[in-house]
């Protein structure tokens, strides 16, 4: 297992942020809709864009990966429609090819992810919509099994009890494109990445108006073919190159970014010091001054994203005065806390918020990467600390960072990685 050792850093220069993971893995499902081939181009090379190749594999896709892009097109043997838990556990969008498998071979059993680090994390919306759809889907020893023998549009409200779901629309959006008749999905996310895998059906020939806002209407088509598609950039890997910058008071300028999508996140990081220009693709981002202490609340997009909350809290720990962050999307989402503060931090948890106090020196120590973006927030604390950090278990980072510690060395950052 790879560890990484990080030493205090003060960064400098230009990054160029990778293809957007969460955009990629529903895109990877949705080819399960056609036989035809298709070509997805700006793909990031990550452990989990590699753990839905296996599991498309299982389901008879052929799948070529190379220099950022994937060639998938139907093995010429039978389809399989079964996704094993050894592979869906590991990652949540795999669940997503429920959706893609009902609607196109008619049946499909889908290991149920299970819990997670960040929290419970049902799938109850996915069901309602593809059950909506007309599908019949029970749970057997821990797999969702159903038939779909036709699905018919219907009008569906997928609204939680958190709001919108990200990966339920796209399940649901997904099954609507060959159901007979129209769809309309209420409440449904608005995410940057929701969009981009209407905008890739659409290319394949789906009839999708809406996408973007909380009301998606569908017309299901007889069949979908093959098509090409570049992925939007990865807005989670730029706002922690923002908040990278914000820590540790450098000059970085962040390339290969849709601005747009970063709305929330470009204004809380100017509350909290930051100077930041922004061009069509590029931000500059400076921190002349003190960090200043806010408020951050997460919610679905165009809000603050959850993704983003644990990169943005170390931050947080340097400000000078008391911030309170509010997790809205996953109030159980703070295993960082307990490992920024044995570097030094003092925050304090409270239910679904964290109070933080700032204006603290952090010290280096040996941390435990716990997910995906705790793992990447313990990075920018190691950055900053006096000393030695060694981050252990940072396979959760590679999960969804492309050469995450490549990149902030090239800006001056002293990270290595190590066998631990
Ligand atoms: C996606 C992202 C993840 C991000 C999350 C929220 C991918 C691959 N992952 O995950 O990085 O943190 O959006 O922006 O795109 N919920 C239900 N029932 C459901 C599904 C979700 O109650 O059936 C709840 C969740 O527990 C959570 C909220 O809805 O509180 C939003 O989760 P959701 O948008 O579904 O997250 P994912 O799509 O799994």
């Amino acid at each position: 297992m790879d560890k990484f050792v990080v030493y205090q850093s003060s960064l400098k220069g230009e990054v160029k942020v990778s293809g957007s993971k969460n955009a990629t893995l529903p895109i990877m499902a949705a080819t399960l809709l056609t036989d035809e081939e298709c070509k997805i181009i700006g793909v990031p090379d990550l452990a989990d864009v590699r753990t839905m190749i296996k599991i498309l594999d299982i389901l008879g896709k052929e799948v070529i990966f190379e220099g950022g892009v994937l060639i998938i097109k139907r093995k010429p043997k039978k389809w399989g429609y079964v996704a094993p838990y050894r592979l869906v556990r590991t990652m949540r969008a795999s669940f997503c090819v429920l959706g893609p498998l009902l609607a196109r071979r008619k049946k499909a059993k889908v290991s149920f992810p299970g819990g997670c680090i960040i929290g419970v994390r049902p799938v109850d919306l996915h069901i309602k919509g593809l059950r909506e759809l007309g599908a019949q889907l029970n749970i057997e020893r821990g797999y969702c099994v159903g038939e779909a023998k036709k699905l018919r549009g219907a009008h569906i409200f997928l609204g939680g009890a958190f709001g919108s779901s990200v990966l339920a629309t796209d399940n649901t959006l997904m099954a609507a494109t060959l159901a007979e008749g129209e769809t309309t999905i209420e409440y449904a996310a608005c995410e940057p990445e929701v969009v981009d895998l209407a905008l890739f059906l659409k290319k394949m020939g789906a009839d999708i108006e809406g996408e973007g806002t909380h009301l998606i209407r569908v017309r299901g088509v007889k069949s979908l073919g093959g098509a090409e598609f570049k992925v939007i950039p990865d807005r989670i890997e730029a706002g922690t190159f923002i908040a990278v910058a914000l820590a540790t008071g450098s000059s970085l300028t962040i390339s290969g970014i849709n601005p747009l999508h970063l709305t929330a996140v470009i204004e809380t990081a100017k509350k909290i010091g930051a100077n930041i220009t922004v061009s069509d693709s590029k931000i500059h981002i400076d921190v002349f001054k003190k960090l200043s202490p806010t408020n951050i609340t997460t919610l679905p997009y165009p809000g603050f994203p959850t993704d983003l909350q644990a990169q943005f809290m170390v931050a947080l720990c340097l400000a000078e005065g008391i911030s309170l962050v509010n997790e809205k999307i996953y109030p159980d989402r703070f295993m960082h806390v307990s490992e920024l503060n044995r570097m030094g931090a003092r925050i304090q948890r409270s239910g679904p918020y964290a109070i933080i106090e700032g204006n603290r020196n952090l010290v280096g120590a040996e941390v435990m990467a716990s997910d995906l973006r705790a793992s990447a927030a313990l990075v920018i604390a190691g950055l900053v600390a006096k000393g030695k950090t060694e981050i252990l278990r940072i396979y959760h980072l590679d999960r969804g960072y492309e050469k995450l510690d490549e990149k902030l060395k090239i800006l001056g950052a002293k990270i290595k990685r190590e066998k631990s």
